[in-house]
């Protein structure tokens, strides 16, 4: 057992092509940009905005989208870099196994749970509110038997309906969230064009509200860590632009799912920078619209906190938009839901597969080419954890363990570059290291805008993670039992002419 020890990136791209544990190549650009912005515009636009701008941010939360979106460039930088070296499934995980070593793989692995899993959970209980929302305008009322804090069966059912989806087949499950992206962006236009002409500009003043300003009611506003150490001054000014930046970070939580996909890309040197920049550009876009809009129409005081962009339109006479909004923001949470879940089990399948957990959850569907059994895994777990957990602040927590990955992505995009400065990079990190460190800083502060409680649970998930390793993982990885099973990791060590060749039939420029 060596904790350390890093798996080569040859290696882990041996392993995809064992018949057993492949997947199909069946992504292109426009499926990825699609993906990304699937995944990205959800609830964070749909329904964090009104807690950013109502008590944190006010109009300047058009900032904070714009902090946050720095904070993921910057990540996404690192993330095209080490995705393209290592177009194998698992993203993060993977990465880190390439290049800090066993144990951080591990702990990356167990992280992205929280973004994954306890992401689309979160997602899905947004999903039944405004579900019930929907049904009700058209006379039908879900009874309480079926949903309600606890017992959310709503769901859980839409959990398992997508798991099949997902089951089916990664290239029907991009068809329909073409579909679905399409009516989400949309829709989230309607919002922009329609709202537009709602603004009054007497709104925005004052644009940056000073600290100590009145909120909106209906949210209450749990301090940040930095607030708690004395370091910032509370809700509005300045630093309440940083605190609601860390809040509205989940909006753009998703853009590195797209990394997740790189093994079932055709042609991933390529198409995974244009898939990961592509959708993070558009979402960025319009997220800074939605959120002047918004603040325009209504007073950052009277904004609605929990479904801030229908409310806007209520309030200027307009509920059949309102209706539209509510509708388009079902549909684009189903498809964050979809890719969420995706993520989790690429990731599970392939720590499942380098036997950190079990490897009887890595084989593939034969028929399908995907690994159903992790699907499976995962859907049960997010549609339990849904049904039962009035997830609150939860997406706080998702926010921890995302950021907290891109640290780790960060640093390991330098350690590889020292480790492995000869491996072909068809996408290379500009200014390493200094990017890469930005990218630390930049994810770091965000994570001190976040609730000493979001930090306390975070500690503790992290430390039943290392509890499992000692005594899982760090036994039973294929790395740690490589003489008993002849699983030579010597034999790609330091030999970067097989994925040099792979690359170039790919198109791919090797590293200069
Ligand atoms: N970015 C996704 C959302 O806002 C997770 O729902």
């Amino acid at each position: 057992m060596n904790p350390l020890a890093t798996k080569t990136v040859e290696q882990s791209i041996r392993d995809t092509e064992e018949p057993d544990h492949q997947l199909k190549k069946s992504l292109g650009p426009l499926d990825l940009t699609v993906f990304g912005v699937g995944v990205i515009i959800g609830t964070g636009i749909f329904v964090l905005t009104g807690k950013a701008a109502g008590v944190q941010a006010g109009p300047a939360v058009a900032f904070s989208f714009i902090f946050a979106a720095i904070a993921c460039g910057l990540a996404a930088l690192c993330y095209a870099e080490f995705a393209s070296t290592v177009p194998v499934a698992g993203s993060a995980y993977t990465f880190s196994y390439a290049s800090l070593g066993e144990i951080f793989a591990w702990i990356i692995g167990w992280d992205l749970i929280l973004e994954l899993a306890l992401g689309a959970s979160t997602v899905a209980v947004g999903w039944s509110t405004y579900f019930a929302d929907v049904m009700k305008s058209a006379g039908i009322t879900i009874p309480k038997s079926l949903y309600g804090e606890n017992h959310n069966l709503v769901a859980a059912a839409i959990v398992l309906l997508l798991t099949a989806v997902i089951c089916l087949g990664i290239k029907v499950s991009s068809q329909i969230n073409l579909v679905v992206v399409t009516i989400k962006v949309a829709i989230v236009l309607l919002v922009i064009i329609a709202g537009a002409f709602y603004i009054k500009t007497a709104n925005w003043s004052p644009f940056i509200p000073p600290s100590g300003s009145k909120a909106a009611g209906g949210a209450s506003l749990t301090p940040s860590l930095l607030q708690d150490m004395g370091f910032s001054p509370g809700a509005f000014g300045i630093t309440g632009i940083f605190t609601a930046a860390a809040l509205v970070f989940f909006a753009f939580i998703g853009f590195d799912i797209v990394a997740t996909a790189a093994e079932e890309t055709r042609n991933p040197q390529r198409d995974l920078p244009i898939g990961i920049f592509g959708s993070l550009a558009i979402c960025t876009t319009l997220y800074v619209a939605v959120s002047l809009v918004i603040t325009g129409m209504v007073k950052y005081t009277e904004i609605k906190i929990n479904a801030p962009l229908a409310e806007a339109f209520r309030s200027v006479g307009k509920p059949g938009i309102a209706t539209i909004i509510s509708i388009g923001a079902l549909a684009g949470l189903t498809t964050v839901m979809m890719i969420l879940m995706l993520g989790q089990s690429r990731v599970f399948f392939a720590m499942s597969r380098d036997r950190l957990l079990p490897s009887v959850f890595s084989k593939v569907s034969l028929r399908f080419g995907t690994p159903y059994r992790t699907s499976i895994v995962t859907g049960v777990v997010v549609a339990v954890i849904a049904a039962l957990v009035p997830l609150g602040e939860l997406a706080e927590l998702v926010n921890i363990g995302t950021l907290f990955a891109f640290v780790v992505v960060a640093i390991g995009v330098v350690l590889l570059r020292r480790s492995r400065p000869e491996l072909p990079r068809a996408f290379r990190c500009p200014a390493v290291p200094f990017v890469p460190i930005l990218s630390v800083l930049a994810s770091f502060y965000l994570m001190l805008n976040l609730p000493a409680l979001t930090w306390e649970r975070f500690v503790i998930w992290m430390a039943i993670g290392l509890v499992i390793y000692v005594f899982y993982g760090a036994r039973k990885s294929r790395l740690a039992t490589a003489a008993e099973t002849g699983y030579n990791t010597a034999e790609y060590g330091g030999e970067a002419a097989e994925i040099a060749g792979r690359q170039s039939r790919s198109g791919a420029t090797p590293a200069g």
